[in-house]
């Protein structure tokens, strides 16, 4: 699909039909100001955010979700104090461990995108063996983003092309659009319909950025680890009320 038309026609036909988003993601912001609030340490709103995600899965199953897509830890955030981030990959550590057997009980496929090694070995071998103990569920895909960039996947999959092209292997003028999204980390996913983000920041911080060409945008001044069920349904009633035109005439 040299001419780049053909992917947002797939996804006019294919997406949210009925009014319904096939695929949600999540800009899971506001754990330390939930903390802060409460005069907690930021740990305790991690914490509590790892509830919040459990509800927002729940809540994605029951209302039929396919996708769900959670952004838990950018690449920028290598850069918070140590401690911090300690307390972060503690924190996944322990829901990879514990939460895998539920995930899997309950239908759910996870997959992780970003850099996970980053994280150390531990993370890595949790991950590998929870994306295979779930990798045949069918009922919610989730993915979760961890130590994802944007930036850098974009410039992956361009460092990937340039190195095919130069072995010979593809020819530039034959590349499109769709070719590009092939070689992303989300090769075989639906783009986003509804981008949510919470704690009332305007901003995407580096997420999904090829992918949410046309998404829905969100903004919510819920923080994280207050977000629930009600909160997601009252998301998808937006996201039902929105006219998407894809560039098309208004409908
Ligand atoms: C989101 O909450 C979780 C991560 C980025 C890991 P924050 O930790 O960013 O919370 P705020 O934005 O400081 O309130
Ligand atoms: C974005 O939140 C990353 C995650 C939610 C995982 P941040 O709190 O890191 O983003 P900024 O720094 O406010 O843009
Ligand atoms: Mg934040």
């Amino acid at each position: 699909m040299p001419d780049g038309v053909a992917p947002v026609e797939a996804a006019r036909a294919g997406a949210a039909a009925a009014g319904r988003p096939r695929h949600v993601a999540i800009i899971m912001d506001g754990n330390g100001r939930w903390a802060s609030a409460r005069r907690l340490p930021r740990a305790a709103g991690h914490r509590a955010g790892v509830k919040a995600v459990r509800r927002t899965i729940e809540a994605a199953i029951t209302s039929g979700v396919e996708w769900l897509t959670l952004y838990a830890f950018s690449s920028e955030n290598w850069g918070r104090p140590a401690e911090e981030v300690a307390d972060l990959t503690a924190l996944l550590k322990h829901y990879l461990r514990h939460e895998t057997a539920e995930l899997h009980r309950e239908g759910v496929r996870l997959r992780i995108i970003g850099d996970r090694d980053r994280f150390g070995p531990d993370i890595t071998a949790e991950a590998a063996r929870a994306e295979r103990l779930t990798g045949a569920n069918t009922r919610l895909n989730l993915v979760v983003a961890l130590s994802y960039g944007a930036r850098a996947e974009i410039l992956a999959a361009a460092r990937r092309l340039a190195a095919e092209a130069a072995a010979g292997g593809v020819d530039p003028a034959s590349l499109g659009e769709a070719e590009f999204a092939a070689r992303l980390t989300t090769a075989d996913m639906p783009d986003p319909d509804l981008l949510i983000r919470t704690s009332g920041e305007r901003r995407l911080s580096n997420f999904l950025l090829w992918q949410s060409a046309y998404a829905e945008l969100l903004f919510v001044d819920t923080l994280w680890p207050d977000f629930g069920t009600a909160e997601f349904e009252a998301a998808l009633a937006e996201f039902g009320r929105r006219e998407r035109r894809f560039g098309g005439r208004p409908g």
